[in-house]
C-alpha cells in the first residue's frame, strides 16, 4: 500500500485518538496500518503522491501534534509481536521538524530504524544532550541504535556546539560502527572536544577537512593506544607530513596535497 505522507499522519492521528477514547487494551486498528504500510512510515518525499506535483521536493513540517501521534501509536503497539519482530522504519528525510516537537520521540527512538535528514540529526544529538545522567544514556543509546550505529554527519556544517554534543554523544555510547565526518570543514580546533572521544567508533571518516600536522600527534595516540578502531581516513586534509601515518594500516591518507 502506498499512501501520501499527509494521508499517512492524519492516519496515525486517527488512530492514536481512537486509541485515547477506548483505552488499553489498543486497537489493532493501528497494527493493520502498519502491517499494510510493511512497517515503513514514510515521511519523505518520495511518498508524495500529490498528483498536482506541488508537495514534490518541498519539506514536510511534522508538528508536535503530529510527532505526538506517531509517538502515542508506536508507544501503546511496541509489545505486538508484529511491531517487536518488524522493526518499524521512520524515514524523515525532507522533514522539518521543530525541537519541540521532535523532543515527543525521543522516547520511541529504542523501537524505530530512524532515517532523519543531516538537519535533524543535529536536532537530535542536541536534545540527547540536553538530558542529564540517566537520560542522557539512555537517549544516546536509543539514538545510536535507530541509527544502526551509523552516524552520517557529512557534508553538515559543524559548529561548536555541535560538535560538544557530537562529544557527549560519543562519550555516553557504547561504540559506533561509523561515523562520517567528512566535507565537514573541520578545524583543529573542531576536532579539540572530539578527539579524547573518537577511538569510539570503528570507521571514522575524517577526510576533506581543514585538519594541520599539529593535530598528527593526538590522531596516532588515539590509534596507537585503542584497538577497536580499524580504520581512519584523513584523505584531502592539510596534513603536509604523513609519514608517520604510514606505519599503521589502518589509517587512509593518500596524498595531502592541501596548503
Ligand atoms: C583510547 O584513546 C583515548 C584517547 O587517546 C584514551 O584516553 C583511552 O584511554 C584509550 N582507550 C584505551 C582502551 O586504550
Ligand atoms: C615527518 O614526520 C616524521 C615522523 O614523525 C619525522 O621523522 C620527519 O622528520 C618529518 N619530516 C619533516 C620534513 O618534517
Amino acid at each position: 500500500m502506498l499512501v501520501d505522507r499527509k494521508l499517512l499522519l492524519s492516519f496515525l492521528q486517527c488512530c492514536a485518538a481512537s486509541q485515547i477514547q477506548q483505552g488499553a487494551p489498543s486497537p489493532p486498528t493501528a497494527v493493520w496500518l502498519l502491517r499494510s504500510l510493511h512497517y515503513r512510515l514514510d515521511f519523505s518525499c518520495s511518498s508524495s503522491v500529490d498528483l498536482s506535483a506541488q508537495d514534490q521536493g518541498e519539506a514536510l513540517c511534522l508538528t508536535t501534534d503530529h510527532c505526538r501521534a506517531i509517538s502515542s501509536v508506536l508507544k501503546q503497539n511496541q509489545h505486538s509481536t508484529q511491531l517487536v519482530q518488524n522493526q518499524v522504519q521512520l524515514i524523515l528525510r525532507d522533514c522539518e521538524v521543530e525541537d519541540r516537537a521532535l523532543r515527543e520521540l525521543l522516547p520511541i527512538l529504542h523501537i524505530v530504524k530512524l532515517s532523519p535528514s543531516k538537519a535533524l540529526l543535529l536536532q537530535l544529538l542536541d536534545l540527547v544532550c540536553e538530558g542529564i545522567e540517566e537520560g542522557l544514556l539512555r537517549h544516546t543509546e536509543s539514538l545510536c541504535r535507530a541509527l544502526d550505529g551509523e552516524l552520517d554527519l557529512s557534508e553538515t556544517r559543524l559548529d561548536q556546539k555541535a560538535c560538544g554534543s557530537l562529544a557527549l554523544v560519543l562519550e555516553h555510547s557504547e561504540g559506533l560502527s561509523e561515523l562520517d565526518l567528512s566535507h565537514c570543514q573541520l578545524t583543529d580546533h573542531h576536532l579539540q572536544p572530539l578527539i579524547t572521544h573518537l577511538h569510539k567508533v570503528q570507521v571514522l571518516d575524517l577526510s576533506h577537512n581543514d585538519i594541520t600536522d599539529a593535530l598528527t600527534d593526538r590522531i596516532l595516540q588515539l590509534v596507537s593506544t585503542n584497538t577497536s578502531i580499524h580504520t581512519v581516513r584523513l584523505f584531502n586534509n592539510r596534513i603536509m607530513n604523513s609519514t608517520a601515518f604510514l606505519t599503521d594500516k589502518r589509517f587512509e591518507i593518500g596524498i595531502n596535497i592541501r596548503s
